[in-house]
């Protein structure tokens, strides 16, 4: 059944959403009518530490319109904790007098239209007990701890400091990654609904039953008294999902006793979601002459909040990459007076494969060796930390095809020494990557007499196809065009499906839909006709057979995935750059890329394309254009909006070429699906950064690579 089906998949299908989505018809969570909102708006905090000593309220509540304020004095107290985005404490919002960091929420005006909620608001004078806040790294004040690893300690292997001291090439250096805001077009508004005791939110999540569970916990109501709705979601890529805020617009929908929609504006997005952390990484590489690794040292430091624990710890990836006998790594969490971080496209990978990609560039060099070629030598089928077979591993097809393709064999190794006029030329590549995860996952689909099915799943619509994907499954498993196949998602009344996170959804839903198909065909070949109805769970191995169950009870769950005691399972991928740097102006212009990714099945051939691409795109923007600056006397984002937050245009993006290397994967799953929607912005930063090397002989250590830090070194 699966071979079969994994045979129909990976041809181009157009989204069964799209003309919804072109049309205006298809309704994101703020577009879903409410009857007789009240419009709330937040009042957030000017300082980054320290306590709130009153509030004078009187001007905000002069305002016409205005209903009600809601702030720690009258709300505060009787509350469970809120969690952060890794299910631990974290920043704490309306509970106290408490700031913790700059821009965090400490009321809420509700009023009958928005623009009254937002002049009250814009009124209210705050006086607060300020302490000199600590902003981020070498910011007196800051604590640092060795973080705490989950899933047993830090990778390590062998004796990695004395094989470096002995090693004949060796590469020691210092990166860093900065401050990064997600800046989803759609924002992160919430609507919250009262009816008889039951709460219905209509919030853009990644995770709709995580969502319903979170918010059911912070209020203390039982969670089949909750309902969260998010058919489609405008962006999200990590920052959408479980969060402090909800529940107190659920709160404030409770003591109006209306609904309450909140919006919030774009600066505040960047205080009041999450974001990417920034970093500093340490790398030791110590090679033999002909190129193979005998150590490999990772350690790296995370700035978070104060009370929270959040970190990415990116070696548990970057450990994995290449074949070495010595190996060892460690992650630090720095505690800053900033908002909890959270998850952004590829969280680990994508600082973290930075700093060894371009480690592995600097070896090469160090080498005189040709950067693909010192991929292959310490290539490996094996896990090089615990020994673990990879399910399967393509690295090195991609490389090869992309390289071919791109024309990396016409590179001039000697840095500098290519020019086109007024331009230095570079070419560079890295490696990507993503583990395969999955999650627990239940559905139900039903087929009827005249050919179609309608399939029902929590499933997540955050830009990337996955009703699609799931209507290709079903189609594909009982004989139908996915046009044929009706599919509902994005509310909680449905079967669950794990947080579209660390990449698993796709893989995830379809192992499930395609389960409940099978039970359907088996009940076709038993004879039975008219309206058939099937209903399926599927718990991946290495997670507790509970794991359903356990997310309808509100209980996190997990992916499984790095849990896995067979195999180690991975994505790969290769990316390459031609560059051009302004002789002058130390302008970068990107000129080509092509990037090759080897992810097991594919569904949608489109779909997929365009996951690949976009973040191939997001990845430039990350070595080029986005840094979250900061001001580090006040701990406050300068610059907090989509004019002073560098993102890229089409003027920044060239031709972009993307390879699907095919590959058959028995071992990841019984689909084979390996999960595409992080991958490609990984280790484009470095490829970035290694092809800007090739043109001026300059190495940027530290992203993002403006102009600035071109000026000096180039002749
Ligand atoms: Mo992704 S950052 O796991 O939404």
């Amino acid at each position: 059944m699966s071979d079969a089906l994994t045979r129909q998949l990976g041809k181009p299908v157009l989204r069964i959403d799209g003309v919804a989505k072109v049309t205006g018809a298809a309704r994101y969570p703020s577009d879903e009518p409410v009857r007789n909102p009240v419009f709330a708006y937040l009042i957030v905090s000017r300082i980054a530490r320290g306590r709130i000593e009153s509030f004078d309220l009187a001007a905000s509540r002069a305002v016409p319109g205005v209903i009600e304020i809601l702030t720690h004095e009258n709300v505060g107290g009787d509350f469970a904790p809120p969690m952060g985005p890794d299910g631990k404490a974290t920043t704490t919002t309306l509970e106290s007098d408490q700031v913790w960091h700059a821009g965090q929420i400490i009321g809420i005006v509700l009023a009958a239209t928005f623009e009254a909620a937002r002049e009250a608001a814009q009124r209210a004078v705050v006086s607060y007990a300020e302490e000199a806040p600590s902003a981020t790294f070498d910011s007196p004040g800051v604590t640092i701890q060795p973080h705490k690893p989950e899933k047993g300690p830090d990778p390590k292997k062998g004796d990695a400091a004395a094989a470096f001291a002995a090693a004949a090439f060796k590469v020691d250096a210092h990166y860093s990654t900065p401050t990064q805001h997600h800046n989803p077009i759609e924002l992160f508004s919430v609507t919250c609904a009262w009816t008889g005791g039951k709460l219905t939110i209509y919030e853009p999540t990644q995770f709709m039953w995580g969502t319903k569970a979170s918010v059911a916990r912070q209020l203390r109501v039982d969670a089949d008294d909750v309902r969260a709705i998010s058919r489609f979601i405008g962006g999200a890529f990590g920052s959408k999902g479980p969060n402090p805020r909800t529940q107190w617009i659920a709160r404030a929908a409770q003591r109006v006793g209306r609904p309450v929609k909140l919006v919030p504006t774009r600066d505040q997005g960047f205080t009041i979601g999450t974001h990417r952390a920034e970093t500093r990484q340490h790398l030791q590489l110590g090679a033999a002459a002909d190129g193979r690794l005998v150590s490999l040292f990772h350690e790296g430091w995370e700035v978070t909040s104060r009370p929270s624990p959040y970190n990415v710890a990116g070696v548990e990836s970057t450990a994995r990459m290449y074949a070495c006998p010595n190996i060892e790594t460690a992650v630090n969490v720095v505690h800053a007076d900033r908002a909890t971080p959270g998850f952004m496209r590829a969280p680990p990978e994508t600082p973290y494969m930075f700093a060894l990609e371009s480690a592995m560039d600097e070896l090469a060099q160090a080498l005189k060796m040709d950067p693909v070629e010192l991929r292959r030598v310490n290539d490996t089928q094996t896990d090089p930390v615990d020994g673990k077979p990879f399910s399967s591993r393509s690295l090195m097809k991609c490389f090869d095809q992309a390289a071919a393709r791109f024309g990396w064999s016409r590179r001039n190794a000697t840095p500098g020494a290519t020019r086109d006029g007024d331009w230095l030329v570079g070419m560079g590549c890295a490696t990507a990557c993503y583990p395969s995860n999955l999650g627990p996952a239940a559905a139900r689909v039903a087929l009827t007499a005249d050919g179609k099915a309608s399939v029902q799943i929590a499933g997540h619509e955050i830009g990337t196809g996955a009703y699609t994907t799931v209507a290709i499954i079903a189609a594909g498993a009982l004989g139908l065009k996915p046009q044929d196949v009706t599919v509902t998602m994005g509310d909680s009344n449905l079967p669950p499906l794990m947080i579209a996170g660390g990449s698993n959804n796709a893989a995830s839903a379809s192992l499930v839909v395609a389960k409940a198909c099978e039970q359907i065909r088996a009940r076709i070949a038993e004879g039975q006709t008219g309206r058939i109805e099937a209903y399926a769970e599927n718990v991946p191995q290495g997670l507790p057979s509970s794991a359903v169950a356990d997310m309808e009870k509100g209980k996190p769950s997990m992916l499984s995935g790095s849990g896995r005691k067979d195999v180690t399972a991975f994505a790969f991928g290769a990316h390459f750059v031609e560059l051009g740097v302004h002789r002058l102006t130390r302008e970068v212009r990107v000129r080509r890329v092509v990037s090759a990714f080897a992810a097991g099945t594919i569904v949608n051939e489109l779909a997929a394309h365009s996951q690949f691409m976009g973040g191939t795109i997001w990845g430039l923007s990350a070595a080029l254009h986005e840094e979250t600056e900061i001001d580090v006397k006040a701990a406050r984002y300068v610059n907090n909006n989509l004019a002073d937050y560098l993102v890229p245009v089409n003027a920044d993006i060239p031709d972009i070429e993307i390879i699907m290397v095919p590959e058959t994967d028995e071992r990841v799953n019984a689909l084979g699906i390996k999960g595409i929607g992080e991958i490609g912005i990984v280790g484009m930063n470095a490829a970035v950064a290694n092809a800007v090397f090739n043109a001026t002989g300059v190495r940027i250590r530290a992203l993002p690579i403006r102009a600035e830090k071109l000026l000096q070194g180039l002749a």
